[in-house]
């Protein structure tokens, strides 16, 4: 293999550069920093990789522990680890992650969807499939039913496989649907999988907190918009940091889906743009929030999203 001598403000380096490299590299324009040779060689930035060691671990711990006990099948509301409040008629009120019911005003819900129809992607226990069907909508929830469902890296998916276990938000809307006496019809799919010649179109689709759990949010966005004949309520984390650098639409932190299924955290102004490229019409920032978990100190930031098709 050529060798090559290159050397950059005083540190010289002998490379081995194999002939496509060289071609490559002769392509580049010079630059003043670069003088004659077109080429600029700078010391890596120091980061550290993570071996997401501990986050197996957990895993492997969690899955093995939920393999051998399902939550029992019975109407246990206290027993249920409720990621939504929810207030049932008889006044109980469910010990949520979240309480949504502050924000219900702020979210920019139709007020009358009698007579329409509602998709309601990614329900969790159903606090907002619930909210669309007191407004009037006829509704239809989409759920996945098992953690080897969800999006996760391949090493933390294949924990799932080895040890099946079902994820706990059906259950939750099970005995919510079951206590409120809805009507809402359930599908058991991934987004992905959402197509108008298998469930039709919606007057009315929402997707809550899901695109930051998808590997791909970018194709999630596109098969909501072919699902949707109306309006979509997009509602989903944003990380404010990434605007205040001031560089634009684009920026997007990865998290890879290692903590909570996360993938990813981006700007405000990259999910607006990703809903724009997907192809939706009319996209409008209806709010963003902060809530409270009543679990985590962590507060991530939200935004709510309006679009059409
Ligand atoms: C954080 S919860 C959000 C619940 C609710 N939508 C809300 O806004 O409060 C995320 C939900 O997305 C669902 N989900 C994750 N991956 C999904 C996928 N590929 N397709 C459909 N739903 C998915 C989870 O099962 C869970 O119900």
């Amino acid at each position: 293999m050529p060798r090559r001598r290159l050397s950059y403000r005083g540190f010289g380096l002998t490379l081995e550069v194999p002939e496509g490299v060289r071609r490559a590299i002769r392509r580049v324009k010079p630059t003043r920093a670069a003088g004659t040779t077109g080429l600029v060689v700078e010391a890596p930035p120091a980061f550290a990789i993570q071996s997401r060691a501990r986050q197996r671990a957990s895993t492997r711990d969690f899955a093995a522990k939920a393999s051998a006990g399902e939550p029992n099948g019975a109407d246990a509301v206290s027993d249920h680890p409720w990621y939504h409040t929810i207030e049932f008629p008889d006044g109980y009120v469910t010990e949520g992650h979240y309480d949504h019911r502050v924000l219900v005003p702020r979210y920019g819900l139709p007020d009358d969807l009698r007579g329409k129809t509602a998709l309601d992607v990614g329900s969790g226990d159903g606090f907002w499939a619930f909210e669309l069907e007191r407004r009037g909508a006829q509704v239809t929830s989409l759920d996945i039913e098992t953690f080897a469902d969800v999006d996760l890296p391949p090493a933390l998916h294949a924990i799932f496989v080895e040890h099946p276990c079902n994820l706990f938000f059906r259950h939750g809307f099970e005995i919510a649907h079951r206590r409120l006496d809805s009507r809402v019809k359930t599908i058991n799919a991934t987004v992905y999988d959402l197509d108008p010649e298998v469930v039709g179109t919606f007057d009315f689709v929402h997707a809550g907190d899901i695109l930051l759990h998808l590997r791909d949010p970018a194709l999630a966005l596109q098969r909501l918009l072919a699902v949707t004949s109306g309006e979509c309520l997009i509602a989903d984390c944003f990380d404010p940091a990434l605007d205040a650098l001031g560089v634009g639409p684009g920026l997007t932190r990865y998290r890879g889906g290692w903590d909570d299924a996360t993938w990813w955290a981006p700007a405000l102004s990259t999910l607006v743009q990703m809903v724009v490229d997907a192809g939706f019409a009319d996209v409008q920032i209806v709010t963003t929030y902060s809530l409270a978990n009543r679990d985590s100190a962590q507060r991530p930031w939200r935004a709510v999203l309006r679009a059409r098709n």
